[in-house]
């Protein structure tokens, strides 16, 4: 089996390294991206995820785009949009677990994100090359949130890469367990 026999939603996602700088999401589309996300499954029904959401041409993304490595600075930033991806870990001002699943549904929230705007014409590329440090001291999380990642949202320029490899279907039932 290939990856030709999979829904193209997912045949066709992959995550761009160029962006159209001249392109810009309207409100709706950010609106249905972050529908998307707002109905991934989760834990408990708990939806631990949070998401700042900043467009290029804005006061807010530049200021995420001043914490970007030096690497996500190449392409990140001519992204119509940058989404910051935060996980409700804890319970507030405790070190009790809000969910212990919260990275876990969060990436299931990105997922379906990145699906749906792959189904609008838009690709995503998640990414965790920035500074922390720095974009915590600017956001500050509310207590018990934690930043994971950020996601580039735009129109991608440029062919697919040609060759996106993975692991067979044998290693992936496999390599999980000893026996
Ligand atoms: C949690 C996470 C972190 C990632 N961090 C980076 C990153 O820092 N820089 C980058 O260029 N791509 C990053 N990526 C993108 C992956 O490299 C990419 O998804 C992977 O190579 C598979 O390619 P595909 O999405 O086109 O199938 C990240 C993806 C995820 C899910």
């Amino acid at each position: 089996m290939t990856a030709d026999a999979l829904h193209p939603l997912l045949a066709g996602r992959y995550s761009p390294l160029q962006f159209d700088r001249g392109h810009e999401l309207t409100d709706a589309d950010v609106e249905l991206l972050l529908e998307a996300a707002r109905w991934a499954p989760s834990a408990g029904n708990s939806q631990p995820w949070s998401f700042v959401v900043a467009r290029r041409g804005t006061a807010a993304h530049a200021r995420l785009v001043e914490r970007l490595a030096p690497s996500s600075r190449q392409w990140a930033p001519s992204a119509g949009v940058l989404i910051v991806n935060l996980a409700h870990r804890y319970v507030e001002d405790t070190d009790w677990d809000y969910s212990e699943f919260a990275e876990y549904d969060l990436g299931q929230a990105v997922a379906h994100l990145t699906v749906q705007a792959h189904a609008m014409g838009l690709a995503c590329r998640q990414f965790r090359a920035f500074d922390l440090d720095g974009l915590r001291a600017d956001l500050r999380p509310a207590d018990g949130w934690r930043i994971l990642t950020m996601t580039a949202v735009g129109r991608p320029v440029g062919a697919a890469p040609p060759a996106r490899t993975r692991r067979s279907i044998t290693d992936l039932t496999t390599a999980g367990v000893d026996s």
